[in-house]
């Protein structure tokens, strides 16, 4: 598997919705290489402060060489992160980790919740790529409220999928939460979901498919240093007992694998 590290130019810069920022970098040979569910590790600054790079799903790419980040302004990294300006060259290093397994977009059910929704949309591409006979594949996506939602939704839309939409506060779709969702479609066994977000969210979508006997594959972002698997930094604990690197083993893993706590 091919990984680059690379000086690339922001070629976009878009304001989401409050604290949401989408990034565009002429990245050739990184967008070229990159799976759904796989990452990039960002240099921000080019000092000290922040040290380490930031991990970042890949949220879409182009033929062309873009690639895109959707990232939350959380804390010191992403607050510089969202203040660089077009014309302007950051360090990226990816694609990284394990990506999610593809299989029959019609047997697909995409669930992203919150940034969880940033890997969702590179995958969707694939699935959609994929697709014959107009059969594609389920979205689910959920956020705190319309404001966050709707610009998101507007992207998979315009891959000719229909989203089911659910916020905490009622404001688009369903009140309430994406595994409610999930329970009304009632997938069959023969589905495999895929789903990125909160790790709450991402536990409750693993017990639901375990007892609808539906498989599950899940992205994990636990907390990175080097993202490359020398660091012990962002361990997974596993059901057979010992732990995971998210980043190298990860951050994909198969639902079923994971020590999972509610
Ligand atoms: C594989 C992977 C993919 C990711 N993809 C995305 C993405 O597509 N979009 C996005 O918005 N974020 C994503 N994240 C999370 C993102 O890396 C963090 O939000 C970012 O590193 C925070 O940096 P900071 O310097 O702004 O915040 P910090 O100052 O480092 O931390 C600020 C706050 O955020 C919390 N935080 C930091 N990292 C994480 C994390 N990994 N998970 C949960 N909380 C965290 C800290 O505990 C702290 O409370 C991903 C993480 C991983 C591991
Ligand atoms: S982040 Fe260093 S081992 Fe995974």
């Amino acid at each position: 598997m091919s990984q680059f590290q690379k000086k690339v130019e922001l070629v976009r810069s878009e304001v989401i919705a409050r604290d949401v920022v989408r990034l565009t970098f002429n990245a050739l040979e990184i967008a070229t290489a990159a799976l759904p569910g796989q990452f990039v590790m960002i240099q921000i600054g080019s000092g000290k402060d922040p040290l380490l790079r930031r991990p970042f799903s890949i949220h879409q790419t182009s033929s062309e060489g873009y690639l895109q980040i959707l990232f939350k302004v959380v804390g010191r990294g992403t607050e510089l992160l969202a203040q660089y300006r077009v014309g302007e060259q950051l360090s990226l290093l990816g694609p990284l980790g394990k990506g999610f397994v593809l299989g029959e977009p019609s047997k697909a059910c995409l669930v992203g919740g919150g940034m969880g929704i940033a890997p969702m949309l590179f995958l969707a591409s694939r699935f959609q790529q994929l697709t014959t006979q107009g059969v594609v594949p389920k979205v689910i996506l959920g956020a705190r409220n319309r404001e966050e939602l709707l610009p998101l939704i507007g992207d998979f839309e315009a891959l000719g999928l229909e989203v089911l939409a659910a916020t905490d506060d009622g404001s688009l779709g369903h009140h309430g939460l994406v595994t409610d969702v999930l329970k009304i479609i009632n997938l069959g066994s023969d589905f495999t979901v895929f789903s990125c977000g909160p790790r709450p969210m991402m536990a409750a979508i693993h017990h639901l498919c375990l007892k609808e006997d539906i498989r599950c594959q899940v992205s994990v972002e636990s907390a990175m240093a080097c993202g490359m698997g020398a660091c012990l930094g962002c361990a997974v604990p596993l059901k057979a007992g010992g732990y995971a690197h998210a980043c190298s083993d990860g951050p994909v893993f198969e639902a079923g694998e994971l020590l999972w706590s509610l």
